[in-house]
C-alpha cells in the first residue's frame, strides 16, 4: 500500500476538520447544504510547475487542423487530458444544470483554473507517487445537478480521494470504486438514490467517511459495513429497514447516524466493543424495539445519544450513570419505565450533561437529582406515570400498561463504580457475575 505524502495529507485533513468543526454535531438532519460544502482547500502550485503555461488572459492556442477537439499534447500531463475526457463524457449526461456549472467545465485548464474560475468543483493535487497534477478532489456540494448516473465519472478519476455531491440530482447505482486506492470519502447526501444499499461500496476498505443522507435507499443494511473503517456512517432519512447488525461491535466508528429510517429490532449490545471510539449516535424516529442494553453505560465518550420516537422498554440502566462525557440523552416517546436512576440526573452536576429528555414514556419516578433538574430546562419527563407532577398521563393509562407483562431486567451494576478507572472491558452477558432481578423497583 502507498502511504500518502505530506502535501496530500494536509490537503485531506483540511477537508476533514472543516467538516468536523462546521458540524456543531451529528444532529444536523436538515438537508440543507451540507457543512462540508465549503470548497477544499486548492495546494498551493509549484511556479516550475506552471512556468511555461501560456498566462490564462491570453487566448488558447487553435490546435492545428480544424481545432475541434483538443489533443494530448493541449494538456499539461496525461492524467488531466484523461480527466478532460472523463468530464465531457459526464457533460453530456447532465440532465439540468440551473446553477450552469457545466458552463464552466471548457478548455484545456483542468487544473491550472484559479484566475479564469474553469472546471468549478475539481481540484487538484499531486497523488503519491508521481508528481503529475491531477484531479484528487470532487466537491459539487449545492451544484444541483442531475444525471442519471455517475458509473463512469467517479470512478474515471483514478487518484480521487473525495467525492462531495449534496444536493444533487444524482440517482442510477453508485459505482464501483474499488480501483481507485486512495478513496476515502463519499458523499451523496441529499440526491435522488434509490434501491438497496449501494454494495459497492463494502470493499472500500479505506473509505473513512460515508454520507447517504436524504436519498430513498431500501431494505437491510448489510453487516460488512461494520468492518470497514469508518470514523462516520451517515444513514438517516432513507427508508433502510433492518435491524442493526452484531457487527457494530465490530466497528472504529465515531458518528452513527440511523435517524428517520425504519430500523427495527434491539440496539446489539456488542455496541458496547465500540466504547474507544463512539462519540455520537443518532437512532432517533425508528422502530427500535427491546430493552435498552446496559452495554451502552461503557461508552465513555459518547456526548450525544439519541433513541427518541422508538419502541424500546425497560428501565434506564444503572450504568447510564457512567456516560461521563454525555452532554444530550434523548429517550422520549418509547416505552421506558421504572425510577429514573438519580446517578443520570446528577451528570448535570458533575458532568456535561445539558439535554435529558425523558418525555412520553412510563417512567413512575424521580430520585432528589432529577427533582432538582426540574426547576430547570435540562430535565423533560412531562406524559409519563410520575405521582405528584403536572402534565402526566391519566392513572388509567399508566395502570393499564402496568398490568401488561413486562421482560426486561433491572440491573443494578455500574461498571465505572467497580472500576472508576473506566476501562472495564464488555462483559459477555452469560458470565455476568453479578446477580439482578426482575422485580421493578420504586414502582407505585
Ligand atoms: C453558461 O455559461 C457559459 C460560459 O460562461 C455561457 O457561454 C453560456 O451562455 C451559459 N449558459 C446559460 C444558459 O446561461
Ligand atoms: C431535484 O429535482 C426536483 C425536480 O426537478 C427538484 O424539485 C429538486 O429541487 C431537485 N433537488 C435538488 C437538490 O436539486
Ligand atoms: C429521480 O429518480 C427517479 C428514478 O428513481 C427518476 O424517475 C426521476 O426522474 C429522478 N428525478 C430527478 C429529478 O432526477
Ligand atoms: C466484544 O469483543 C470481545 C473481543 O473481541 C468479544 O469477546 C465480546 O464478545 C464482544 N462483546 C460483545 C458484547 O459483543
Ligand atoms: C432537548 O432535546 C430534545 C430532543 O432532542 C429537543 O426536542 C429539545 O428541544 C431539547 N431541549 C433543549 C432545551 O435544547
Ligand atoms: C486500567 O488502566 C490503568 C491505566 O491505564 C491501569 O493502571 C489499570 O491496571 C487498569 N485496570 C484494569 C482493571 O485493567
Amino acid at each position: 500500500m502507498f502511504s500518502m505524502p505530506v502535501v496530500n495529507l494536509s490537503f485531506f485533513v483540511l477537508a476533514l476538520s472543516t467538516w468536523l468543526i462546521t458540524r456543531s454535531n451529528a444532529a444536523d438532519l436538515t438537508p440543507s447544504p451540507h457543512p462540508s460544502n465549503m470548497p477544499p482547500h486548492k495546494p498551493e502550485l509549484s511556479l516550475s510547475h506552471w512556468s511555461h503555461e501560456t498566462p490564462p488572459t491570453q487566448p488558447p492556442k487553435p490546435s492545428p487542423g480544424c481545432g475541434c477537439e483538443p489533443s494530448p499534447e493541449d494538456f499539461t500531463n496525461m492524467k488531466q487530458y484523461e480527466a478532460y475526457k472523463v468530464i465531457k463524457r459526464f457533460k453530456g449526461i447532465i440532465t439540468s444544470d440551473p446553477l450552469n456549472i457545466t458552463g464552466t467545465w471548457v478548455g484545456t485548464k483542468i487544473c491550472d483554473n484559479d484566475e479564469i474560475n474553469t472546471y468549478r468543483g475539481f481540484y487538484c493535487d499531486t497523488p503519491p507517487v508521481t508528481t503529475d497534477l491531477t484531479i484528487a478532489s470532487i466537491d459539487f456540494n449545492g451544484f444541483h445537478l442531475g444525471a442519471p448516473t455517475l458509473d463512469g465519472f467517479i470512478n474515471g478519476f483514478p487518484d480521487l480521494a473525495l467525492f462531495h455531491a449534496n444536493s444533487n440530482n444524482f440517482s442510477g447505482t453508485v459505482p464501483d470504486l474499488s480501483g481507485l486506492p486512495y478513496f476515502y470519502e463519499l458523499d451523496l447526501s441529499n440526491n435522488n438514490f434509490s434501491g438497496p444499499f449501494p454494495t459497492n461500496v463494502v470493499p472500500l476498505t479505506n473509505l473513512a467517511f460515508l454520507d447517504l443522507r436524504f436519498n430513498h435507499f431500501e431494505g437491510p443494511v448489510p453487516s460488512q459495513i461494520f468492518y470497514i473503517g469508518y470514523e462516520a456512517l451517515f444513514l438517516n432519512n432513507n427508508i433502510f429497514d433492518s435491524s442493526i447488525p452484531a457487527s457494530l461491535g465490530s466497528s472504529p466508528v465515531e458518528y452513527l447516524t440511523f435517524a428517520n429510517n425504519r430500523f427495527t429490532g434491539p440496539i446489539p449490545a456488542s455496541i458496547c466493543n465500540t466504547s474507544r471510539t463512539l462519540l455520537e449516535v443518532l437512532f432517533l424516529n425508528n422502530q427500535f424495539s427491546g430493552c435498552l442494553p446496559y452495554e451502552i453505560g461503557y461508552l465513555r465518550d459518547l456526548t450525544v445519544f439519541d433513541v427518541g420516537m422508538n419502541q424500546l422498554t425497560g428501565y434506564i440502566p444503572l450504568s447510564f450513570g457512567c456516560l461521563s462525557n454525555i452532554e444530550q440523552l434523548n429517550l422520549a416517546q418509547n416505552s421506558l419505565y421504572g425510577m429514573v436512576p438519580d446517578v443520570v440526573c446528577q451528570l448535570a452536576k458533575t458532568g456535561n450533561l445539558v439535554n435529558l429528555s425523558l418525555s412520553d414514556n412510563y417512567f413512575t419516578s424521580l430520585g432528589p437529582n432529577c427533582w432538582d433538574l426540574l426547576h430547570t430546562n435540562v430535565l423533560d419527563v412531562r406524559n409519563n406515570c410520575i405521582v405528584g407532577l403536572p402534565n402526566q398521563k391519566s392513572p388509567i393509562e399508566c395502570h393499564f400498561f402496568f398490568s401488561l407483562p413486562r421482560h426486561c431486567p433491572y440491573i443494578a451494576y455500574m461498571p465505572c463504580e467497580v472500576n472508576p478507572r473506566r476501562n472495564a472491558t464488555c462483559y459477555d452477558r452469560t458470565h455476568w457475575p453479578w446477580h439482578f432481578d426482575h422485580s421493578p423497583p420504586l414502582l407505585h
